[in-house]
């Protein structure tokens, strides 16, 4: 399932992150931002129970998030911007950390850190990664989170390309995307096009 979040307010921001002399601070806050946004949609379906407590005024009962932990993980590096602005929204969520980048020749993601928390199975799991390009680096994280146990997983892109969102339709068909924008195509050298450039470089100002 694929759900892009059209709201005004994400897709002005993501024009701005677009926008090539958008500099490193105003890019990552920006990233930040919009991730806050997308947790908001990708978060839409978060169990409440309702609990009872004491207003100013009277007792009742009120609708508070269930018990049911979450946890988010980042595909290193570029990830890592959303994980540390949603943890704001659901502070008590685990964040575990994949490390992939992509070969630059053969565009194969290499992996080379997982740190998860150990009860990833019984979590809801947000994976983190603002770029869906050839979907390479997200299918692999999905395929670790799977091999440690979880299996509710929500992917959050910021940007994602058909040919990324087709990878992960075909490995993983039970895990959602949720993302700001679909734009028209990867270029030869694999960067999604219209795009945004490379997230990494531009959100940690490396190039
Ligand atoms: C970028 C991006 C994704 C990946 C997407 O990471 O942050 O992880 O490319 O491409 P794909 O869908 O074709 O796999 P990169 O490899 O540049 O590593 P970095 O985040 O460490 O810069
Ligand atoms: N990774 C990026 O950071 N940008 C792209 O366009 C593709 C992959």
């Amino acid at each position: 399932m694929l759900t892009v979040v059209t709201h005004p307010l994400v897709q002005h921001k993501l024009s701005l992150m677009r926008d090539v002399h958008t500099g490193v601070k105003e890019f990552r806050e920006l990233a930040a931002e919009v991730s806050m946004l997308l947790a908001y949609e990708a978060m839409r379906d978060l169990e409440l129970e309702p609990t009872r407590l004491q207003t100013p005024l009277q007792e009742g009962e009120f609708p508070m998030l269930s018990g049911k932990k979450l946890a988010l993980v980042a595909i290193l590096r570029a990830g890592l911007v959303m994980t540390d602005a949603i943890v704001n929204l659901v502070p008590a969520a685990k964040v575990g950390h994949i490390g992939l980048y992509r070969d630059p020749q053969t565009l194969q993601p290499v992996a080379y850190y997982n740190k998860l928390p150990a009860d990833i199975a019984e979590r809801r799991v947000f994976l983190t990664d603002p770029m869906l390009a050839t979907g390479g680096s997200a299918s692999a994280a999905i395929a670790s989170l799977k091999a440690a146990g979880a299996h509710s997983i929500k992917l959050m892109s910021i940007l994602a390309a058909p040919e990324g969102i087709a990878v992960i339709e075909r490995d993983h068909p039970d895990v959602e995307i949720v993302t700001a924008a679909v734009d028209e195509r990867l270029n030869d050298h694999g960067y999604i096009v219209p795009g945004l450039g490379d997230a990494g470089d531009r959100i940690y100002g490396t190039k």
